[in-house]
């Protein structure tokens, strides 16, 4: 029978012992198997962790594919969306690891979105104070950027990201084919990061997208050049110290205060990051140098995917600010704030301040 696994286009991510590679292509779930033999050696007893949508669709090719190797795979199966990024759920996923039989030779899959990445990666990482994973991302913004990069954790009931781990996945393999079953909400939201990369990184990005946004285009080359972006952000700064990682939070610090104030599972991560982009950019046009057009050319990229752009009267600005106050980036009352210089630059900036904030919500709500 022929195979119809074309072949993977790797990005490799370089971080000495702890490197791995990214397998970017089309057929690769079931390749699975042989990943985790070639990882994990004779190790068989693993949990496959997946999502109660992606779980219908894939978890059978990824058992099989891993059964085929001679591992033991068990699936876990969690509710679908970001509520189960918490301490509760993640207390349920370990308990079913050790009550099935997981032990420090066990291994785990993560197969799904985002939420299931962070949350298996979290689970991975604490389970008997640490066994390796496998990234499997099944969107578009899994692919491209937090599969990759070994940040997990969970959410507390109002700050996001609060609690979590560094943990390196042992292998990502992104399998572009898994992105056809997403509905187009999803699908749309995985652009606010790529569009994210492109404004602090690459502008030279920006055509393609365009082009996917238009219905052509190459896909896994458009997701091939956005893991290669993280890959690189990522080996130059693992550990989030030397200011280079922190880059890729352009837009997240307003995007991840709108998201908690919706109420997790309200406005998608994407959608919430897609307001909070629209901020950033207008901040960086008050704050840096970057011009009138550019920002409004990130808007009309963010427009494209119909992501949002105006805020609602729903969120109360006292309210983001409270939230935002309790996210990381607020180190001793400063905020350590992303703007871009120009398409494709961003910088930490410590300039924006509260009343900064207050302005730019206010010309959120304003009609684009
Ligand atoms: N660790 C990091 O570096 C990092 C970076 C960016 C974002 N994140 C996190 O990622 C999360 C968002 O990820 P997400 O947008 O992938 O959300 P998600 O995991 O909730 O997936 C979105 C929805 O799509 C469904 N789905 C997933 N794959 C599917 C498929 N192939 N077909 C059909 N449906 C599918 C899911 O069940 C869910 O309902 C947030 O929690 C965010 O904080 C983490």
């Amino acid at each position: 029978m022929p195979d119809s696994t074309q072949p993977a286009h790797t990005v490799p991510v370089n971080l000495g012992p702890r490197s791995y590679r990214v397998d970017v292509g089309s057929g690769l779930l079931k390749t699975l198997g042989a990943v985790a033999n070639e990882k994990f050696g004779n190790r068989a007893n693993c949990v496959v962790i997946t999502d109660s949508n992606v779980g219908p669709l894939y978890a059978e090719a990824a058992l099989e594919s891993l059964r085929v190797a001679g591992k033991r795979p068990v699936l876990i199966t969690v509710p679908a969306g970001e509520a189960s990024k918490s301490l509760l759920t993640a207390q349920t996923v370990c308990s079913e690891m050790a009550r099935v039989g997981m032990d420090r030779k066990s291994f785990a899959i993560a197969l799904g979105g985002g939420v299931i990445g962070d949350l298996g990666g979290f689970c991975a990482s604490i389970y008997q104070r640490g066994i390796p994973y496998i990234q499997v991302p099944t969107t578009v913004l899994s692919q491209v950027d937090s599969s990759v990069g070994g940040k997990t954790g969970v959410n507390l009931p109002d700050a996001k990201n609060m609690v979590g781990n560094f943990h390196q996945p042992a292998h990502v393999l992104a399998d572009v084919d898994t992105l056809a079953s997403l509905h187009k909400r999803e699908w749309n939201e995985g652009f606010a990061e790529i569009i994210k990369h492109a404004c602090i990184r690459d502008a030279s990005m920006l055509p393609l997208i365009d082009q996917v946004a238009a219905g052509g285009g190459d896909l896994a080359s458009l997701i091939r050049w956005n893991i290669a972006i993280k890959a690189a952000v990522v080996e130059e700064d693992e550990f989030e110290t030397l200011g280079v990682r922190a880059l890729l939070n352009f837009g997240h610090t307003l995007g991840h205060a709108i998201e908690a104030s919706a109420g997790y599972g309200t406005l998608l991560h994407g959608e919430a990051i897609s307001l909070g982009l629209r901020a950033a950019a207008l901040l960086s046009v008050e704050l840096s140098t970057l011009s009138v057009g550019d920002a409004e050319r990130i808007v009309e990229l963010l427009r494209h995917f119909d992501l949002p752009v105006q805020l609602s009267a729903d969120f109360e600005t006292e309210e983001l600010l409270r939230i935002a106050r309790m996210d990381k980036k607020f180190e001793q009352g400063k905020i350590r704030f992303v703007l871009l210089s120009a398409l494709g630059s961003a910088h930490v900036s410590h300039d924006v301040t509260e009343e900064h904030f207050r302005e730019v919500i206010a010309l959120m709500r304003e009609p684009v």
